[in-house]
């Protein structure tokens, strides 16, 4: 099959990633259902004749089968569901909420369920490809960041146990794993920390340092969007995909990560802590 007679659902691709390969498979060929939540971001990417704009909030059930209902009648399939929404929750694990965590888990757990079975059905047929948008915080925890950071390691669980239980009906599940890239999630994350919600934690010192740091970071050494977009392109039209596809300049680093004694890497990451902390007391921030 061509790629133009192909069809891909990408969720959350009014901005960041999603939008970068909404646009990018889009301009190889492939048909592409865009799913966003918001008006104006609907209306851009109705622009592109290879895009359907679909109006999808993950977590709710009511988008969810509506979507299902225009692709049936459609009648294009499905090959490919590129499970990219996202969000982050961050802070001191001591003082995040009950309520905080779930919200959390919704989207990046729950919302990847809840569309993920819905559209088996049409991908079965297919011998279609699932692509899960976990992180480099799906394999590496980072302090204060422990919503998202455990919200991308149970979507690593979920597709771990989804591809053996599927593969053998011919739907591959391909896990991406980005490290920074540049996109609009950087700024959600500093509006976190504008909020200083846990300024009164014990933490807050700490946490505030290396979220800073780590903002600064990926808004000036993050890779462009364009790369996580090729790498779906990959994943698409390769006969035979990898499982796992780090994203990063420091591929390396990230692969050392994986494999280091845990207690070593925590050795690693409290230094860095003490040293972004005490550097940001320097500077007086
Ligand atoms: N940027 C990075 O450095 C990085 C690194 C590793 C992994 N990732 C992952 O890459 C994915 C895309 O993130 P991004 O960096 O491109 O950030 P982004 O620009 O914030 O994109 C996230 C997208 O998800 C959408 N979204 C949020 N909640 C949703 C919901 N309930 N239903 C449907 N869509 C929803 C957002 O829509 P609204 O605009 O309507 O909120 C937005 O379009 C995420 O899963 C993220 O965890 C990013």
């Amino acid at each position: 099959m061509s790629n133009t007679a192909k069809s891909i659902l990408i969720t959350g691709a009014g901005s960041g990633i999603g939008r970068a390969t909404a646009d990018y498979i889009a301009s190889q060929g492939f048909h592409v259902y865009a799913g966003a939540r918001n008006a104006g971001d609907l209306q851009d990417l109705s622009k592109n004749k290879n895009i359907t704009p679909v109006e999808l909030d993950v977590t709710s059930t009511k988008d969810v089968s509506e979507v299902k209902k225009i692709i049936e009648q459609k009648q294009t399939g499905l090959f490919g569901l590129i499970n990219n929404a996202g969000i982050i929750k961050a802070g001191p694990l001591m003082d995040v909420s009950i309520e905080e965590l779930r919200a959390q888990f919704e989207v990046n757990v729950f919302g990847v369920h809840q569309i993920t079975q819905a559209l088996f059905p049409l991908l079965l047929p297919a011998k279609g490809r699932i692509v899960m948008m976990s992180s480099d915080s799906g394999f590496f925890a980072t302090p204060f960041v422990g919503p998202y950071c455990s919200s991308k390691f149970a979507l690593e669980g979920y597709s771990d146990s989804l591809r053996r239980e599927i593969t053998p009906y011919g739907v591959k599940v391909i896990l991406i794993e980005p490290g920074r890239i540049q996109t609009p999630i950087w700024d959600k994350g500093e509006q976190i920390l504008k909020n200083e919600k846990y300024s009164q934690s014990l933490f807050w010192k700490e946490a505030k340092a290396m979220g800073e740091y780590a903002i600064q970071k990926g808004r000036t050494s993050g890779l462009p969007p364009l790369a996580v977009a090729k790498t779906v392109y990959h994943i698409l039209t390769a006969a035979d995909p990898k499982l796992r596809y780090i994203v990063a300049e420091n591929k390396l680093e990230y692969q050392l990560m994986k494999i280091l004694p845990a207690s070593y890497v925590d050795k690693i990451v409290i230094k860095k802590i003490q040293e972004v902390t005490r550097l940001a007391a320097r500077k007086g921030r």
